[in-house]
């Protein structure tokens, strides 16, 4: 059966990288003597919401979800709680504090873990920022970063990274947001490249996704002159694999090692959303790290 039938299948293609890759994770680490957290910084609910009458109504087979609602319907924090071997801590951030208390009800449905819940009700980037500058060397994590838009700047990144003890998925914005900045001409205003700047971190994004270019020279005769040889034009060279591929180099700047073959999660019009991206911050665990990613991105 073709899975593209499903409209919003690409939160599922998501949520099921990440339902691989938690047990694997686990398995590695259980007997190293270390802690390890599930940490989910941008986490909803607890239940994956539909986000549109368009994607409801675009499930052509709406009785699989009454057949399997538990498997189709959990968001990341209780795929994450429903791992086992369990994690040592469960850490959901979320901004939103209407969502708290639906994340409080995870330590009612979870009563063995309930100690090890800790919920946030604050910005991802401030508390990551505190939780990065700990002493990691007895501790490691998985972190979910799963932002609706460009909520991430770069210098989250790189504080996940130097803790040498994060693995990162990332859903990184690439349709939803990057791509719609980088306008066709390069003429892009300043609030949008301040915001591109943000998520790259640097703003050599512009001469990687730009180029100049010559009109196309005028056929002259004899006795005609070009009056303007020397104008130049910018035009766009970036598509969805060129940033793709910039943004795998970046994360590379910063992490131990980085999987090559991130996931594009496409819309039912088979337009990119989001680039589904990880990361290995441990300079030991990486290559481990990174063949399990890889293959489970490969799926
Ligand atoms: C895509 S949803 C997360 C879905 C969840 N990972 C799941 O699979 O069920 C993004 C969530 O991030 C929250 N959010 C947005 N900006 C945030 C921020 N700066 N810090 C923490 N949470 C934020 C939103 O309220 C929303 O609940």
């Amino acid at each position: 059966m073709n899975k593209q039938i499903f409209g919003g299948d690409w939160t599922e293609e998501k949520l099921n990288r990440i339902r691989k890759y938690l047990p694997a994770y686990v398995y590695v680490l259980k007997d190293k003597g270390l802690k390890y957290a599930y940490i989910d910084a941008f986490a909803g609910t607890g239940y994956r919401e539909l986000k549109d009458a368009e994607q409801q109504s675009q499930l052509l087979f709406p009785e699989l979800i009454e057949q399997e609602p538990q498997r189709f319907m959990d968001g990341s924090a209780r795929i994450a709680l429903q791992v086992e071997p369990r994690f040592n801590r469960y850490i959901f951030i979320e901004k939103d504090k209407n969502k708290i208390s639906d994340l409080e009800q995870l330590k009612v449905e979870f009563p063995d873990k309930s100690q090890d819940i800790i919920i946030i009700n604050e910005d991802a980037n401030i508390y990551l920022k505190n939780l990065c500058s700990k002493d990691w060397r007895k501790n490691r994590a998985v972190l979910f970063l799963d932002p609706f838009g460009m909520q991430i700047p770069w210098e989250t990144i790189v504080l996940i990274a130097q803790t040498q003890a994060i693995d990162l998925w990332y859903l990184f914005p690439l349709g939803v947001a990057v791509n719609r900045l980088l306008t066709r001409d390069g003429n892009i205003q300043e609030a949008w490249r301040r915001r591109l700047d943000n998520i790259f971190g640097t703003d050599d994004w512009f001469e990687a996704f730009y180029q100049s270019v010559k009109p196309q020279s005028k056929q002259l005769n004899l006795f005609e002159i070009d009056n303007n040889p020397s104008t130049e034009k910018t035009e766009k060279i970036a598509n969805f694999e060129l940033i793709s591929q910039y943004f795998v180099e970046r994360l590379k700047t910063a992490f131990a090692g980085v999987a090559e073959n991130p996931l594009v999660l496409r819309n039912s019009r088979n337009n990119p959303l989001f680039l589904l991206c990880f990361a290995s911050g441990n300079p030991k665990g990486a290559p481990t790290a990174i063949k399990i990613a890889q293959h489970i991105l490969k799926g």
